[in-house]
């Protein structure tokens, strides 16, 4: 086909046009649009260690709100609001509270408004590697505190409804902080439904083979940007086997990484929404 050049010209321009212009659209969105999308994420979570009084309780897990970067108090208000339209028994944060503690000037509505999450078994939370980094460890468990969440640091607690039980544990951030699951599984007695936390999800390789039934992680922000045909653009050290969403290894764990709510580094999430997770437990006949 013969081309002319003007023709030539002109559909070179037009597709020049055609790329700046997605270019400017997917930048708007990806800086602008997608990091506001908060999506809920509801799962269910089946297994013979479930008892009766926890059938079809909600746990709900939230992650990496990195507040103070480019994540705002009144973005944290809609946030809880929307935690508490779930209606979780259990609230859990997984890390990463504030972007960069050493330089955010932790206003006094911050506490406040995280004591607004209701949840009647109970708040609980992890040290991620921001928390820790630029000397936040104690700054952050003292806005935690005040909020009513409880720390969870190479511990475990039992969550109990009437006579029944199940244990959640919550171990150190593994970059920054000091892990040590051996030890804090020493001292769970039995053999009960174990649930847990711990920051960094790739650590999951490891943990299968201690006695945990599901671990709850957070950290990777889903890669944050995800291309077509490429895939994720950045995954952080501890989050680049696991890197979104329910994996279930060979041992026999659950391993559920959640894409988190806020952003580090770069403002941008593309195909990559912010979420929470809401996993509704189910008794299972053995
Ligand atoms: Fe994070």
């Amino acid at each position: 086909m013969k081309i002319t050049r003007r023709k030539f010209i002109k559909q070179t321009l037009a597709s020049v046009a055609g790329i700046l212009g997605f270019s400017a659209f997917g930048y708007s969105y990806a800086r602008f649009f997608e990091p506001h999308m908060l999506t809920v994420q509801n799962y269910t979570i089946e297994n013979e260690k479930i008892t009766q009084n926890f059938h079809n309780l909600k746990i709900l897990q939230f992650s990496d709100t990195h507040i103070g970067f480019h994540y705002n108090l009144s973005q944290l208000e809609e946030l809880v609001e929307t935690i508490n339209e779930q209606k979780p028994g259990l609230i859990l944060f997984t890390g990463d509270l504030v972007d960069e503690p050493h330089t955010y000037d932790f206003p006094p509505q911050l506490p406040k408004i995280l004591q607004r999450l209701d949840a009647p078994l109970g708040k609980f939370w992890i040290y991620g590697n921001h928390d820790h980094g630029g000397y936040g460890t104690d700054k952050i468990r003292e806005v935690m505190e005040l909020a009513g969440f409880e720390l969870l640091q190479n511990q475990h607690t039992v969550i109990r409804n009437g006579t029944e039980s199940f244990t959640l544990v919550g171990i150190d951030d593994v970059m920054l902080g000091r892990p040590d699951i051996k030890k804090t599984l020493s001292r769970v007695g039995g053999n009960p439904f174990t649930i847990l936390m711990v920051h960094e999800p790739d650590v999951a390789s490891e943990y299968q083979h201690y006695p945990i039934d599901v671990q709850l992680s957070g950290h990777s922000h889903g890669g944050q940007v995800q291309l077509p045909f490429f895939g994720y653009l950045v995954t952080p050290p501890y989050a680049e086997r696991f890197v979104e969403g329910y994996y279930h290894l060979n041992q026999g764990l659950h391993l559920y990484v959640s894409r988190g709510i806020g952003t580090t580094r770069l403002p941008y999430r593309f195909l990559c929404k912010p979420e929470i997770s809401v996993f509704q437990l189910k008794m299972k006949e053995s």
